[in-house]
């Protein structure tokens, strides 16, 4: 039903989401946290094929934040696990969907099997056309923004760089985002209202869409809902809307 109502002309180009619940989800059918976890693959895997279904360019799934190194060892040790079988299980229907992965984040932290396994999925897949799917693992904007402020820095001090030089785009390009739009549309799950260190700089103009849906019951009916509600708004980057309007005719 609402797939219908999208209006595929009007398309956010880069989709990203803050797969958040996952935890109450388990609590609220009485099972341990990481039966959470495992149902948002499920999620992970119905979205990604909507999403490339649709003609999506870029979707940015939020896995693991830099922050989440914090949990209890177990729950690190168990995400890390379910990284590693879910990369082995899903690399055939990324081929299938023509879907190219990529990572955001200090990829170098997760454990030595889960870097193999997501730089083999990136090499193989690397030539599918479709949507890129883009996995942000031990990632926070606070991370990647303080990583970018260094390397410019070192450029400056080895004279490869001038300071009057640095503008949006060069910041842009130090990010570990480079070479990928900024979202259209940030979707969070489970009803809480914050970003978590997530895209800081890039989702300086995105549009935001909040539901209570736990990640786990994240349907594809919702993910429709969300382009929809995107496909409704007036996004002014800080102008009138008459200007617009103008721009229009
Ligand atoms: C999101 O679900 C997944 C990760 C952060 C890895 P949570 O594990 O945060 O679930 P809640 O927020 O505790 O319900
Ligand atoms: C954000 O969720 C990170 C991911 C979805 C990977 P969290 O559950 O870690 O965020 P907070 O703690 O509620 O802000
Ligand atoms: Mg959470």
């Amino acid at each position: 039903m609402y797939k219908e109502t999208i209006d595929r002309e009007r398309m956010p180009r880069h989709v990203a989401i803050i797969m958040d619940g996952n935890g109450r989800w388990a609590k609220s059918h009485g099972l341990a946290r990481m039966f959470g976890h495992r149902q948002g693959v499920e999620t992970v895997h119905r979205i990604t094929e909507a999403a490339a279904e649709l003609g999506i360019r870029y979707l940015t799934l939020y896995a693991f934040s830099t922050e989440n190194w914090n949990r209890p060892q177990q729950e690190v040790d168990a995400l890390m696990e379910l990284l590693v079988d879910t990369i082995a299980k899903e690399t055939e229907t990324l081929m299938k969907n023509n879907v190219r992965l990529l990572t955001i984040g200090d990829l170098n932290r997760l454990p030595q099997k889960a870097q193999d396994k997501f730089r083999r999925c990136m090499e193989q897949t690397a030539g599918n056309t479709g949507l890129r799917l883009v996995i942000a693992l031990s990632y926070s904007a606070r991370w990647e923004i303080i990583r970018a402020a260094r390397k410019l820095a070192e450029e400056v001090q080895s004279g490869t760089l001038r300071v009057e030089d640095i503008d949006e785009t060069t910041v842009s390009e130090h990010l570990t985002t480079s070479g990928i739009p900024d979202p259209d549309l940030l979707i969070r799950t489970s009803g809480e209202q914050r970003i978590s260190n997530f895209l800081l700089w890039q989702a300086a103009y995105s549009e935001l869409y909040f539901t209570p849906c736990l990640w786990p019951d994240f349907t594809v009916d919702e993910f429709y809902k969300a382009l929809i509600d995107y496909q409704g708004r007036e996004r002014r980057f800080g102008k009138t809307s008459e200007q617009l309007n103008t721009n229009k005719g």
